[in-house]
């Protein structure tokens, strides 16, 4: 860093720095959501409002399809607390809710005995834009939960709360349960998490075919196998029963504020993109696919591999092909981590192929690449919130045909989709070669994916899809 930098991009470098470790990035977010030096003035006064903790101005609430929620009483109810999925998501739901003035509690499940930081943080940002914090398992948690116009919880694994903390009072609290669920792996569906599903006022679920593979599986999986004795005998049953879904929402994901700003931000973009790529050693010229965390890096690989030797076979005049693995943990020193960077060096890529660690802020990231690779495996993302945001910083994506991605990514227009497994590896090859050599349609894919983000994918898109369940749910829980 020679040059002098403007305001702005101190602000973005501050970010690239964020990525480096996880106190300074919470440290940053937070900063990021008061630094009022390079906001516009409304931001200023946002300030102001939060730090006071007290409800926004009439004004902003009637303009939010959330504002019917002024003044209800919501519990929201995390599994954990941590800079993963799930809890970000409650938690700007949370912040949502503050906007239109409702009162807010939240609590947090599973917390680690010892004091953490990310936890610390995250509590106290709520603490400061008025979402009240406190345990989950004292007589406050049950009060509230009593209380509460709508009590929401966040992923399957939350439910083991209701019968540990509520015990007796759960049949009065499930007709106003929302329940959010973001996931699809068979070790969710355990009797102990989802018994009481059916009760529930509704599930929210974040795409389509996640919705449909609950239905499926509540329905098939849930065997059980019991005992009962006639005297003597002791006869083993399989009692089969199932699970019925309760009323079901599908709520698409948006984009939050925040990444839409970086997104759109050309000068913060180029900051980021320089500086990511100059750390990794790739030149602005090279194209850089960018490969999400999760499984199918170690098929991404193999699809990479190829593409470079089509490339050196049909002799294409490309610019060089570059990978960049997001969120590979070395230090996990898994065997698929292993087994991954060895294919990079037996077959003599590690020029080609970098691993970053684990990041909070992917924008950095997103700026930097030309292609995100969304390479999930089997039953794919429950949604995939990464590519939406990928999407917002116009990179067309290559992903799977499968999970959420094919309810984000139109294939042909805004990327273009594969099998999974290893039926995709030889299609993958050909479309990353099909990007790197045809700029025009890599950057119109781009801007269609862009333009797809929004139309639809925005945080107040969201917003607006959350008020409808909201709505809805409400007005079961008080015909109960
Ligand atoms: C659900 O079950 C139906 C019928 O068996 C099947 O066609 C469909 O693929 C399943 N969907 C999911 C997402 O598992
Ligand atoms: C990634 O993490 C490992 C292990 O903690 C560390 O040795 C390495 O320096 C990190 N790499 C970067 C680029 O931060
Ligand atoms: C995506 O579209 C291309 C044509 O544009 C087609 O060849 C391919 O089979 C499609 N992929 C999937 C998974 O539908």
């Amino acid at each position: 860093m020679v040059k002098q930098h403007s305001p702005i991009q101190k602000r973005w470098l501050l970010l690239l720095l964020a990525t480096l470790s996880v106190s300074t990035a919470i440290a940053f977010i937070i900063r990021a959501a008061f630094d009022s030096s390079c906001d516009r003035p409304f931001d200023v006064m946002a300030e102001k409002r939060f730090r006071q903790g007290s409800p926004p101005p009439i004004g902003a609430a009637a303009s939010s399809p959330l504002s019917f929620m002024k003044s209800k009483l919501v519990l929201l109810v995390s599994h954990e607390l941590s800079l993963s999925g799930g809890p970000l998501l409650l938690m700007e739901l949370a912040f949502l809710l503050r906007g239109v003035g409702a009162e807010v509690y939240w609590i947090t499940n599973q917390k680690p005995l010892e004091t953490d930081e990310v936890i610390y943080s995250l509590e106290h940002k709520m603490l400061d834009r008025g979402v009240q914090v406190f345990s989950a398992k004292g007589q406050e948690a049950i009060d509230t939960a009593l209380r509460a116009d709508l009590v929401v919880l966040n992923t399957a694994v939350a439910g083991k709360w209701l019968d540990a903390v509520l015990k007796e009072n759960v049949p009065r609290v499930l007709p106003k349960v929302l329940w959010w669920i973001h996931e699809m792996r068979g070790h969710y569906f355990k009797m102990e998490y989802v018994k009481h599903l059916p009760l529930v006022a509704g599930a929210m679920i974040d795409s389509h075919v996640t919705a449909e593979y609950w239905k499926n599986r509540t329905q098939e999986r849930l065997r059980v196998v019991g005992s009962v004795s006639h005297g003597p005998m002791v006869h083993k049953h399989e009692i089969t029963f199932w699970i019925k879904m309760p009323k079901t929402y599908v709520v698409h994901l948006g984009n939050s504020k925040e990444l839409m700003e970086v997104a759109e931000d050309s000068v913060a973009k180029r900051v980021l993109r320089e500086h990511v790529r100059e750390s990794l050693g790739v030149r602005n010229e090279d194209i850089l696919f960018g490969v999400s965390r999760g499984k199918g890096q170690d098929l991404f690989l193999r699809s990479f591999y190829e593409s470079l030797q089509l490339i050196q076979e049909k002799k294409l005049q490309v610019p060089s092909i570059h990978a960049v693995i997001v969120g590979s943990d070395m230090t996990v020193q898994t065997k698929f981590e292993s087994e991954i960077r060895n294919f990079v060096l037996l077959k003599k890529i590690q020029n080609r192929v970098h691993f970053v660690n684990k990041t909070l802020t992917v924008s950095p990231y997103l700026a930097a690449i030309d292609v995100l690779v969304q390479n999930s495996q089997g039953r794919g993302e429950c949604f995939g919130r990464i590519t939406i945001e990928a999407m917002a910083f116009q990179l067309p994506v290559l992903g799977t045909a499968a999970g959420g991605t094919t309810e984000i990514v139109v294939n042909g227009s805004t990327g273009l989709l594969h099998l999974a497994g290893k039926e995709g590896v030889a299609p993958l090859a050909k479309n990353i070669v099909k990007l790197a050599t045809h700029v025009e349609r890599r950057l119109t894919m781009g801007k269609r994916g862009y333009e797809r983000v929004k139309e639809i994918f925005l945080e107040r898109h969201m917003a607006h899809r959350i008020a409808a369940v909201l709505k809805d749910v409400l007005q079961k829980a008080k015909n109960n």
